[in-house]
């Protein structure tokens, strides 16, 4: 009869690993019955119990019944060390378990911020235990919340637990009275899985960036020569790698690991990726450096690049679908983590390739006065990029797109560059003698690919 439950395991065994790495009842999860045969019991991450505080929401707190004077709550109390099931009614101050027993030190259920869909599902007590079923206490999957509708109308339905000692289910409720009655049939509270999350009109809230950097990372040293006899901006380009990650937060009410869509308010969407998890990617980019030379000249490049930490504040709506295409959605605010490559360039000093020594800063030639530029830093960041490709084109793209990241050498330069610059491009023995890494080796790859490139963009 219930074949079709049984091997639909997905979000309940996403939790339960997630469950059990991170020793979960610590929280107060309530416990939910995975599906047969394991009945296993895994931690809600929308329900659990609380001691009730005078902040607490009530309108989130579950209720298990109607009555003249105003919601009756589901709560649980501690007899003998076991977890028992009771109800706590209008201007009670005790969760009352049983004709006898009241508890002062009890927990209600919560549904945190209205995110759980749970369900009174028919039951009797013939019908197998219920996938979903939220359990009294986490340690014991033989407990559930029960209720059964009410004979009188001051309360509309009796509270009690449905027990399973056999295939056969047992109720016990408690009505207007304090009677305990034993019932064949009821409803038993479920919890409904959800299967994925759309997180939408996604807004980033001004002001709330906050940036850290890691060490810096050498990408190693480049040289920038002209061998020309003309005056020349010697061009070239470092190829690097580094892994992007990107956290939108893991937040209660949330179900870590089911697949979640982000889509910004402008219409950007995100890749796919599993709630709580880091989309995490390597990518590969091109850091270009740029130094105008005179004939005969080099000038020495160290380039490097941080890990960089954006946290940001963000507001959204996130959508809640379920198994049987309904959805829910609500509004929500998250923090989003984002770790990018940011990479800067150190220009040393101009020196004559001929003999080592500097390019004098103030030399008064009739033609020419160079400058040498003075470490002059560049910083270029990387572009956050919503379907990123490896490698991302935007370099090669767009070369001369980011002039004023340059910092060139115009600043007391009294000669304006040449119009029609000569390119002369590092060459690969040169630059093998500086390669202290694997993206050194790559960046001399990339040379020979970007010179028809940039020949093509200047002769325009
Ligand atoms: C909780 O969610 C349900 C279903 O979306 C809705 O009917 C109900 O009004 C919500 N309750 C509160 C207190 O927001
Ligand atoms: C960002 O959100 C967190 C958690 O909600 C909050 O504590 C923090 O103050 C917020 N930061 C800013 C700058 O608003
Ligand atoms: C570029 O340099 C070559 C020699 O290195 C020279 O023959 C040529 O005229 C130069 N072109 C321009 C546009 O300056
Ligand atoms: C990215 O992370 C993976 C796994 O941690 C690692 O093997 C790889 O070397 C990293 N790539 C870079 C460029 O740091
Ligand atoms: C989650 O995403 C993966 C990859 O896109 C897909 O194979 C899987 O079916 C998705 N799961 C659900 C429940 O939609
Ligand atoms: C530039 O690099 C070369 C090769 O490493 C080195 O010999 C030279 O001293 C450096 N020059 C300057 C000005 O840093
Ligand atoms: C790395 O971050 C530090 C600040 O912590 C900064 O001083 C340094 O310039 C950064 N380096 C790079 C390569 O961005
Ligand atoms: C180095 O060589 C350049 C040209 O080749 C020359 O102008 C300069 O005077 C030389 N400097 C020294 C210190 O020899």
């Amino acid at each position: 009869m219930k074949k079709n439950m049984s091997g639909e395991g997905g979000w309940w065994v996403v939790l339960l690993t997630a469950t059990l790495a991170a020793t979960s009842n610590a929280e107060g999860g309530a416990g939910l019955l995975t599906a047969a045969p394991l009945h296993q019991v895994i931690t809600s991450s929308t329900l659990r119990w609380i001691q009730l505080q005078p902040d607490t929401t009530l309108e989130y707190v579950v209720t298990g019944a109607e009555s003249e004077k105003g919601p009756v709550y589901l709560c649980r109390g501690r007899q003998q060390g076991d977890w028992l099931l009771g109800q706590l009614r209008p201007k009670y101050t005790e969760c009352l378990i049983s004709p006898e027993t009241r508890s002062s030190n009890f927990e209600v259920l919560e549904n945190i911020h209205n995110a759980s869909l749970i369900h009174w599902k028919h039951w009797n007590k013939f019908a197998p235990r219920s996938k979903g079923a939220v359990t009294v206490d986490s340690s014991n999957s033989n407990v559930f919340i029960g209720r059964t509708n009410a004979i009188q109308d001051k309360l509309s339905h009796y509270i009690g637990r449905i027990s399973y000692e056999t295939s056969i289910g047992h109720m016990q409720v408690l009505d207007d009275e304090n009677n305990e009655l034993t019932k064949d049939s009821g409803e038993i509270l479920v919890e409904i899985e959800p299967i994925s999350y759309k997180l939408e009109k996604v807004k980033i809230e001004d002001g709330t960036e906050r940036v850290t950097h890691d060490e810096p990372i050498s990408f190693g040293e480049r040289i920038l020569q002209n061998n020309e006899d003309d005056d020349a901006t010697v061009n070239t380009a470092v190829e690097y790698a580094y892994n992007y990650t990107l956290k939108w937060g893991h937040k209660h009410g949330i179900a870590t690991g089911l697949n979640t869509t982000v889509e910004m308010i402008d219409g950007t969407i995100f890749p796919q990726m599993k709630w709580g998890d880091s989309f995490r990617e390597e990518r590969k980019d091109l850091f270009m450096l740029k130094q105008y030379l005179k004939p005969g000249t080099a000038c020495n490049v160290t380039v490097r690049g941080n890990y960089t930490h954006r946290d940001v504040n963000y507001t959204g709506k996130l959508v809640t679908f379920y198994k049987d295409k309904t959805e829910r959605s609500r509004p929500i605010t998250g923090e989003r983590v984002e770790t990018i490559m940011q990479m800067e360039a150190i220009y040393g000093d101009v020196y004559f390739i001929a003999n080592n020594s500097l390019v004098p800063t103030t030399t008064t030639t009739t033609t020419t006065t160079t400058t040498t530029t003075t470490t002059s830093t560049t910083i270029l960041s990387t572009l956050l990029l919503p379907t990123p490709k490896v490698p991302t084109n935007i370099d090669i793209a767009n070369p001369m797109k980011k002039p004023e990241d340059i910092e060139d050498i115009d600043s007391n330069d009294m000669k304006p560059p040449p119009v029609k610059e000569n390119i002369s491009m590092s060459t690969k023995g040169e630059l093998e003698g500086r390669k202290p890494n694997a993206a050194g080796t790559s960046g001399i790859e990339m040379l020979s690919l970007l010179f028809p490139i940039f020949a093509l963009l200047i002769s325009v």
